[in-house]
């Protein structure tokens, strides 16, 4: 039978803030018959739920299209208005079954910019204070302000239908109706350049009306700070009420509304936060309560707005401490056995006034006292005053911390570990992909990634989130963007990203290293702007998104053609800064030269851009930017292959003397720079400076890093990156592990001076790419996973693997065993899908499905869903379409 599921409009389900003109849509197809794929689809919408059911698709009728897409489908129908529901469904043929989904549907929110009937609304006057927020270089401090409290009454006479609030307060804000907080989202909006756009939340906030109504709004102050450019905290917000009677009314912010301070008084993401409960205003956010004291609102300036279309930042997960020591009198120091990103809720009874310190750290010294070496300048502490009224709960919300050891002073008497839990909070990314393999070790380090890209996951992409950068360094980003997609789903995450990297491009086609660019560090390294065009890239081949292409087609080559200007018969050399950062012992590439890793990153860009321009069939730019390529490719082997010692190496340009390096062999290997007919002499010095120099390490900084496992497994040598990846000998990621690292570190070393020495940096965690491509053995062959490979490795000293993925077009699983010479693998392939299968041949040469033999042939074209394709190396490869198998190999 064949089902229709996961209905998603622009890669959501049934939401309720779609701001894009044409939305698209996808769903999967689910059969219980092999080989199925979609040959037809009709999708309609319609402007109720009851001309849905009757497939009366009065908005839009596709019709019965002739085509397999099911992957961002785009909206073809009337156009579309603001702040409307509309339900959608899609009916669907394979060859010999049809089947119709079920409703879905999706909201509008405001599609114009005239739409915004309300005013950004501030405080005249604000108390400021004066932080250590690493604001920009060259400023050591930056001034902030008290949260503020905005409050709104309104009495509503008719039965409501449904209710909407579109909000947006800069920098972070909290809202709240009738005494209760408003969903669960937390340090919204996601973080912009605030200066260029905004991003609002569309809430459902039927539930939360009554007759009398208080509306009320903490805003703090987040990054939209004074030392980025930005200015004070700020509010905007519409609430639209539907009467069931037809009628529709706006509350929007305006003069009217009222503010002040609260207890929430000092806010800042480094700094912490400083609540004084004494100061709470009981009912301040319900009706009836007395505001006379209050001030009037002053209108302000407005950015311009966008719908928030990606996940929130939530509470995920609560984490009891594990244990609790005193190190000193009247300190106490609970570790959570975890390192990770958010916050402490407290729980404490005690006097009035009672002022509460709660410092957050990576590590602790061997006297069991705090170690905050790591956060820098950042202060991390937040400060609770009590009020002196049985059981207290507080937890911060304008602020966040990376941790996994917190320290709590002031206390009244003494904690216990039911004081404290921690709060792990991050954006809300759906899981979509599970790893597991016989190697506890590789399956530690896998652990350590997920809490790491989550930790890193803030509305941007982070490099840290404990010191004071927290930011959105590019390379960090795009060396990591292909395993935060096989583990989440990133699709709407790196939309909104790509946007945000649009938007800091300058004039010249320059971006910068962070985005968005709180720091001005323009222009970016290479290494660190080829984030830009990659991740648009992975949307494509990962989402089939060719939307996102287009919509950055012209600014990607803007930024290709400024790489150009920048390049000195096609190399660079002026635009490079970090390079292969952080190799063992160094936080400066050690032996590979910026020019090399600027270059070697221009031809990736220039080559990916002329893909593009293939997919958006822009034909002259596809010939143009392959030409390009070619030179970009002919002069960094002019400049880099050396002939050394009778044998051609890739070396330092002239002002580095030293040879070659592992990431100086990776780089041209990985991007097929190296002429084909010296690549395996540049391979055989990869291997010997691995095997033999490194006694099976890593030499590299996170640039070779991510190329090298793949490079060593695509050239046969599969058994020596498993080797470097299961070392516990230092530098290596095991060797973290056994050091007792729960997230990745920024360096391979565990302490060094100088506060460069995160331990919870994402950047290594390239290699969880490889764990699913390499180790489980799926990999992507074409966009929107139509086709994709399944290889197990060979030459491993592994006994099993297995991994989920949950793709753009379903479930995709495989588990494979290898037990007294026998070979098993169980596959399942999503429908409207193809795998190319590599079995491996064992020792009797027989290959059996299901238990039918398919191999010698005597079965061939007979097994449904399966056909032979070649023989390849120690591998029989097999087509198969959707379904389950179950191989096993003698
Ligand atoms: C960040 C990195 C970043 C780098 C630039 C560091 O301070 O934490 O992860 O990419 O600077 O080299």
């Amino acid at each position: 039978m064949l089902r229709l599921e996961n209905l998603r409009c622009e890669y959501m389900r049934n939401p309720i803030n779609i701001d894009v003109e044409k939305p698209r849509f996808s769903w999967i197809l689910i059969s219980d018959q092999r080989d199925q794929f979609q040959r037809a689809y009709r999708i309609i919408v319609s402007s109720s739920y009851e001309k849905a059911l009757n497939w009366i698709g009065d908005i839009w009728d596709s019709g019965k299209v002739l085509s397999g897409e099911n992957i961002n489908v785009e909206y073809g129908g009337k156009e579309l208005e603001s702040f409307t529901r509309y339900y959608w469904r899609v009916k669907c043929w394979t060859d010999n079954e049809e089947a119709e989904s079920d409703i879905a549907f999706f909201e509008t929110a405001a599609l114009e910019e005239e739409d915004w009937k309300a005013k950004w609304i501030t405080k005249k006057e604000f108390i400021s204070f004066i932080s250590n927020e690493n604001p920009a270089s060259g400023q050591d401090k930056c001034k902030q302000y008290y949260a503020a409290y905005f409050r709104k009454e309104f009495e509503i006479t008719k039965n409501v239908k449904r209710a909407r609030a579109y909000i947006c307060g800069l920098g972070i804000y909290e809202l709240r109706i009738n005494g209760r907080k408003v969903g669960d989202n937390v340090l919204d909006p996601g973080q912009t350049d605030y200066s260029k756009i905004a991003l609002y939340s569309t809430y459902d906030i039927t539930d939360y009306l009554n007759e009398k109504n208080a509306i009320g709004v903490i805003v703090g102050n987040g990054r939209h700070i004074e030392s980025y450019g930005y200015g004070k905290p700020r509010l905007i917000a519409q609430f639209l009420i539907e009467y069931e009677d037809g009628t529709r009314e706006f509350l929007v912010t305006d003069e009217n509304w009222r503010v002040s301070h609260g207890p929430l008084m000092e806010n800042g993401i480094y700094y912490g936060e400083r609540y004084d409960a004494r100061l709470e205003m009981p009912g301040w956010d319900e009706y009836g309560f007395d505001d006379s004291s209050w001030e009037e609102v002053e209108a302000t300036n407005r950015p311009k707005l966008k719908s928030q279309m990606m996940p929130p930042i939530k509470i995920t997960e609560t984490l009891k401490p594990k244990k609790m020591w005193s190190p000193k009198p009247g300190v106490y120091v609970f570790d959570f056995g975890q390192n990770f990103t958010g916050w402490v809720r407290l729980k404490v009874r005690g006097p009035r006034g009672t002022e509460i310190k709660i410092r957050y750290a990576e590590l602790v010294d061997n006297d069991g006292t705090l170690n905050t070496s790591t956060l820098r300048s950042a202060e991390s502490t937040d400060v609770y005053i009590l009020k002196g009224a049985g059981e207290e709960i507080y937890e911060p919300r304008f602020t966040y911390h990376g941790f996994r050891y917190v320290e709590i002073t002031g206390y009244p008497g003494v904690p216990t570990l039911e004081s404290v839990e921690g709060r792990f909070v991050h954006t809300a990314v759906e899981k979509i992909g599970d790893f597991v393999c016989s190697n506890d070790l590789v399956n530690q380090i896998h652990k350590n990634i997920i809490w790491g890209q989550l930790s890193n996951l803030m509305s941007i992409p982070t490099d840290c989130p404990q010191r004071d950068e927290r930011m959105g360094w590019l390379g960090d980003a795009q060396l990591t963007a292909e395993e935060a997609i096989l583990n989440f789903d990133m699709a709407a995450f790196y939309t909104k990203y790509l946007m945000d990297i649009r938007l800091s491009q300058r004039e010249d086609g320059s971006i910068p290293d962070v985005v968005p660019p709180y720091w001005k560090l323009y222009p970016a390294d290479p290494a660190w702007g080829t984030a830009y065009i990659t991740i648009a890239w992975y949307m494509y081949l990962y989402y089939n998104d060719k939307r996102v292409l287009e919509e950055h087609y012209d600014s990607m080559k803007k930024y290709v053609e400024f790489l150009k200007d920048n390049s000195d018969n096609y190399i660079i050399r002026n635009l490079g800064k970090y390079g292969d950062w952080c190799p063992p012992g160094s936080i400066h590439p050690k032996g590979t030269p910026l020019e090399l890793t600027s270059t070697f990153y221009f031809y990736h860009d220039a080559l990916l851009l002329s893909k593009i321009a293939k997919v958006l069939n822009k034909k002259i730019d596809v010939e143009k930017y392959k030409r390009l390529s070619e030179n970009i490719k002919n002069a960094f082997n002019g400049e880099f292959l050396k002939f050394e010692k009778g044998k051609h190496i890739y070396s330092g340009c002239g002002c580095n003397k030293k040879s070659t390096n592992q990431t100086l062999c990776v780089l041209p290997i990985y991007s097929n720079i190296v002429p084909e007919e010296y690549k395996l002499e540049v391979f055989k010095s990869l291997e010997e400076l691995v095997e033999v120099r490194s006694d099976g390490h890593l030499d590299t900084g996170i640039i070779g890093t991510r190329y090298l496992l793949e490079v060593l497994s695509d050239n046969g040598r599969f058994d020596l990156a498993y080797k470097i990846v299961t070392q516990e000998t230092y530098p290596g990621w095991g060797y973290m592990i056994k050091e007792g690292a729960t997230t990745l570190w920024e360096r391979w070393e565990k302490l060094c001076n100088g506060g460069m020495n995160s331990h919870n940096h994402i950047m290594f965690g390239s290699i969880d790419a490889w764990f699913y491509k390499y180790v489980a053995g799926i990999r992507i062959l074409e966009p929107g996973w139509k086709k994709f490979q399944v290889k197990p490795p060979i030459n491993a000293d592994l006994q099993f693997a297995s991994a989920r993925l949950i793709a753009i077009q379903g479930e995709i699983f495989v588990s494979w065993e290898r037990l007294n010479g026998k070979f098993r693998m169980v596959v399942s392939i999503p429908a409207n899908t193809q795998a190319l299968v590599y079995v491996p041949l064992m020792s009797k040469k027989e290959v059996f499905e299901s238990g039918r033999k398919v191999f010698p042939s005597e079965n061939e074209g007979k097994i449904c869903g399966i056909s032979f394709v070649e023989m390849k190396d120690k591998f029989i490869v097999l087509k198969i379409g959707s379904g389950w198998y179950n191989f096993e190999s003698f």
